[in-house]
């Protein structure tokens, strides 16, 4: 039997699992390639031995001892990061190696090097590990959905958020609180910034938005705002609007210029994406031929992103031992069809919106408000005002119709300079159910 051989460099959390996930499922492997897949050595500068279990496989601190073996037909990058990440993987394309990768910042940021080496270099680059952890979305993208137009990509595309968001929701409980809880629970990385402000959801629309549209983007050019404004008090009102709020990744597809962005969005309860909880991941793509697709699953963890990486694997020795390396490109698109597409101004953007205005229990005060926003051709949905307080301002719970981004900034700018009002508005987006499919 063909083997294939693997050298992986970083032996962490994903990189246990792969060794795991390629040593427990090396029969029903071998039974589904004819082919045996050896993890033949390890790079990690932490690590002095590798567990028992792994006595074939040799363990080195020197990643270049690794990427430069003739033996090894694929390299597993795992230590995420920019650097040495994208030294390690160019110098492993360089050296004609076969490359996988979980790490969806170097691929966002870095992929557009990155994938013109490997083409230069006929080698492959497999990252299904780097969205949505276990679940299948890259090749479902890549091979499943080929015969379709994307129309629109939505998603729950981080686990930490969702499940900050989850408890929240049903716990009636701060973000601080949450957050420090999911960190002693390990739910939570110690900086949880990329997790929390949005920008792992970013990285990860912009390698979809690359492959569903065959477009240049980097998650630079997506906007993005994160969970830790989200308050108690909204998650409430958007019960009473029957929506839960989630971060979604969105982006629809208007040919000449495509959204993309990332933001706390009230999911209407009716939707599949609302009921996505806890560290779950979901992603919801509208095809023009299939019409509406959910995949749903883990989006991290030890095994599910080693099943991940593994099928990376797979894929890859299928292709060298039949010959047919390149026979599905990387990106989906050949490479010489990407292209730049622009994104559209967020100012241009329409949705129902929320909003929550802080301000005096006084005669007329409603009316300004109602004013100001038909002023700016913003027309009111439904209004909520609790019942009035001793004392201090009182929450006005504002839903609207679909509104003009622009529009909805000057009516606010308005609003929030109204001597009654007492502090900014808190505007948070409505998903827009008839906007899933394209002008
Ligand atoms: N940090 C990510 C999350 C997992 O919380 O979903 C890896 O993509």
């Amino acid at each position: 039997m063909k083997t294939i051989s693997v050298g992986l460099i970083g032996f962490g959390t994903v990189g246990s699992g792969l060794a795991e996930v390629l040593l427990s499922q090396q029969e029903r492997l071998e039974q589904r390639s004819g082919l045996s897949i050896r993890l033949a050595k390890v790079a990690d500068i932490n690590m002095t031995e590798l567990p028992p279990q792994f006595s074939g496989t040799v363990l080195t601190n020197d990643a270049a001892n690794l990427i430069n073996d003739p033996e090894i037909d694929i390299v597993v990058e795992l230590i995420g990061g920019i650097q040495p990440a994208k030294t390690f993987v160019m110098d492993a394309i360089a050296a004609g190696k076969h490359v996988v990768t979980a790490n969806k910042a170097l691929l966002s940021q870095e992929g557009k090097d990155i994938f013109a080496a490997a083409a230069a270099s006929g080698v492959e680059v497999g990252f299904e590990a780097s969205v949505g952890g276990g679940i299948p979305v890259i090749k479902s993208l890549k091979e499943g959905l080929v015969a379709n137009k994307i129309l629109s990509i939505m998603g729950i595309m981080n686990g930490t958020a969702n499940y900050i968001l989850t408890r929240m929701t049903d716990e009636g409980i701060d973000f601080a609180d949450v957050l420090k809880d999911a960190q002693e629970l390990g739910f939570a990385e110690a900086d949880p910034t990329y997790d929390v402000e949005g920008i792992d959801t970013a990285h990860k629309l912009a390698i979809l938005m690359t492959m569903a549209y065959g477009m240049n983007i980097t998650h630079n050019d997506i906007v993005t705002e994160g969970i830790s404004q989200v308050e108690p008090v909204d998650i409430e009102f958007a019960r009473e609007f029957g929506c839960r709020i989630k971060l979604l990744a969105i982006s629809r597809n208007h040919g000449e210029h495509v959204e993309a962005r990332v933001h706390p969005t009230m999911v209407p309860e009716s939707h599949l994406l609302a009921s996505i909880n806890g560290a779950y991941n979901a992603i919801h793509f509208t095809g023009d031929t299939v019409g509406n697709v959910l995949l749903y699953g883990p989006g991290a963890g030890k095994m599910p992103t080693g099943s991940a990486v593994a099928a990376d694997v797979m894929d890859i020795a299928r292709d060298i031992s039949c010959g047919s390396v390149g026979r599905v490109p990387s990106l989906s698109y050949l490479p010489k069809e990407i292209q730049d597409i622009p994104i559209t101004p967020m100012e241009e953007l329409s949705c129902p919106w929320y909003f929550r205005i802080s301000a005096r229990d006084e005669p007329g005060v409603l009316a300004a408000i109602a004013g100001i926003l038909s002023k700016h051709g913003i027309s009111i949905e439904s209004v909520i005002q609790k019942g009035r307080q001793e004392s201090g301002p009182v929450s006005i719970v504002i839903s609207t119709h679909i509104a003009r981004e622009s529009s909805v900034l000057a009516a606010l700018a308005e609003i929030d300079i109204l001597e009654v009002v007492s502090s900014p508005t808190v505007k948070i987006r409505m998903l827009d159910e008839t906007a899933a499919a394209i002008d």
